[in-house]
C-alpha cells in the first residue's frame, strides 16, 4: 500500500536514540513506529507496549529510552531487544514488539511496511486524549 519512503537517517537515529514519526494503517487508522538504533543500523517497531497497549514506548521530545541494546518501557520497565523486539525481562518478559519493515540504503531510513504509509515526523496530532499518559505514568528508575 505504502511506497518507499524515506523517514530518517541511521546517523541521526544513533545520536538521539530513537526517532518517532506518525503512519497511517491499511484501515485508515492512525499510528506511530519508533525507530531505534540495532547495532549498526537500525530496527522500528509500532510505539506501543505489548504488555499494555496504551503506553507508548517513545514520546514526542524525549523519545524512548534505549539503553545498552535494549528499549526500556517508562511505565514498567520491561527491557525489549533493540533489533529483535523481544522482551527477556519484566512485565512484557516472552513478549515480541510489533515490528515495522525498514530498510537502510546509504545510511538512509526508508518506510517499506505494505501495511504502513508515512504521514509525518513526530507523535500523531490531534489526540488530545492521552498526550499527557506517558509522562503521568512513568515510573522508571535507572
Ligand atoms: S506497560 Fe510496558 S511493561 Fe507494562
Amino acid at each position: 500500500m505504502s511506497a518507499r519512503t524515506r523517514v530518517t537517517s541511521v546517523e541521526a537515529v544513533h545520536e538521539s536514540g530513537s526517532y518517532l514519526f506518525a503512519v497511517r494503517d491499511s484501515y485508515g487508522d492512525d499510528g506511530e513506529v519508533v525507530v531505534v538504533p540495532c547495532e549498526d543500523g537500525v530496527a522500528a517497531f509500532r510505539n506501543f507496549c505489548v504488555h499494555e497497549p496504551d503506553q507508548r514506548l517513545a514520546r514526542e521530545g524525549v523519545g524512548a529510552v534505549v539503553r545498552d541494546g535494549e528499549m526500556i518501557c517508562p511505565r514498567h520497565g520491561s527491557t525489549f531487544d533493540t533489533c529483535s523486539g523481544d522482551c527477556d525481562s519484566g512485565k512484557a518478559e516472552g513478549m515480541t514488539l510489533a515490528d515495522v519493515d525498514v530498510v537502510v540504503e546509504d545510511g538512509q531510513v526508508y518506510l517499506v511496511d505494505e501495511e504502513l504509509t508515512y504521514l509525518y515526523e513526530g507523535p500523531v496530532q490531534g489526540d488530545d486524549d492521552d498526550d499527557d499518559m506517558p509522562s503521568s505514568t512513568s515510573h522508571i528508575n535507572l
